[in-house]
């Protein structure tokens, strides 16, 4: 890697993150829209980057340091294929840390009944 990209990515990363190695986020992807049958969903992107307990692979979790970060959707598609499908691993991981952290008594997203407060149409 060229030292010039090395010194722009620290810099950002301290700017954005705890963790100096991580990349930032782009800026037109701080919040995440997805259009579903059952109204848009709206995701915090920055805002759950930012929560103290997370890392960029608490949800990309097949990339790795220095590769480009993927979409889910590059991978988890309607169908399952040779990854779960997109429904399966979107609600697995969102609802799944919104329970964890309910579970411990702390601020959480929406659980697993509470489909409007994701879904809004
Ligand atoms: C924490 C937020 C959240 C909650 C709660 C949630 N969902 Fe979802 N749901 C999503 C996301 C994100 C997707 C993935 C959308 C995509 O693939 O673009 C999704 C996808 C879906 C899909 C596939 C729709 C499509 O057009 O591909 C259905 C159906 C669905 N959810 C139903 C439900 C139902 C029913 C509930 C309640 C029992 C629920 N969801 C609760 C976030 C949530
Ligand atoms: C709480 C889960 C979560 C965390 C933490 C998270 N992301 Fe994401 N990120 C997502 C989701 C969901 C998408 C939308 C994927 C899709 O549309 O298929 C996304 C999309 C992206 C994209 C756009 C990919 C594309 O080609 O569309 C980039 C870049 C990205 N994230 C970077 C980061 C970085 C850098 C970090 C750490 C600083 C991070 N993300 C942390 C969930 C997360
Ligand atoms: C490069 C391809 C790829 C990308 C990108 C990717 N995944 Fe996956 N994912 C997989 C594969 C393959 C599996 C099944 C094997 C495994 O568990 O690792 C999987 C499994 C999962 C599971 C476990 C599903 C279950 O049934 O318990 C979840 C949750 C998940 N992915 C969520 C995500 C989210 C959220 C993103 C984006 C932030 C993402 N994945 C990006 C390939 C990918
Ligand atoms: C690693 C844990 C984690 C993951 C993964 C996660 N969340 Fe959250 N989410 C939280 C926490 C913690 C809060 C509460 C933040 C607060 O109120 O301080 C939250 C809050 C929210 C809220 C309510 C606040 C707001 O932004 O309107 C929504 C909606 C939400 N999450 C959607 C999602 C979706 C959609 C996904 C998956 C793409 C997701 N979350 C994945 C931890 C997580």
């Amino acid at each position: 890697m060229r030292p010039l990209f090395l010194v722009v990515a620290f810099v950002l990363g301290c700017a954005g993150n705890a963790l100096a190695e991580e990349p930032a986020i782009p800026a037109d992807k701080a919040v995440i829209q997805f259009d579903t049958k059952l109204g848009v969903v709206t995701f915090n992107h920055q805002m759950h980057a930012d929560l103290s307990f997370t890392q960029c692979t608490s949800c990309h979790h097949t990339w790795k340091p220095g590769e480009t970060i993927k979409a889910c959707h590059a991978c988890h598609q309607k169908k399952e294929g040779e990854s779960p499908a997109a429904k399966t691993a979107f609600h697995t991981r969102c609802i799944g840390c919104h329970e964890y952290t309910v579970g411990k008594g702390e601020p959480a997203g929406p659980q697993k009944k509470m489909c409007k407060l994701c879904h809004v149409k």
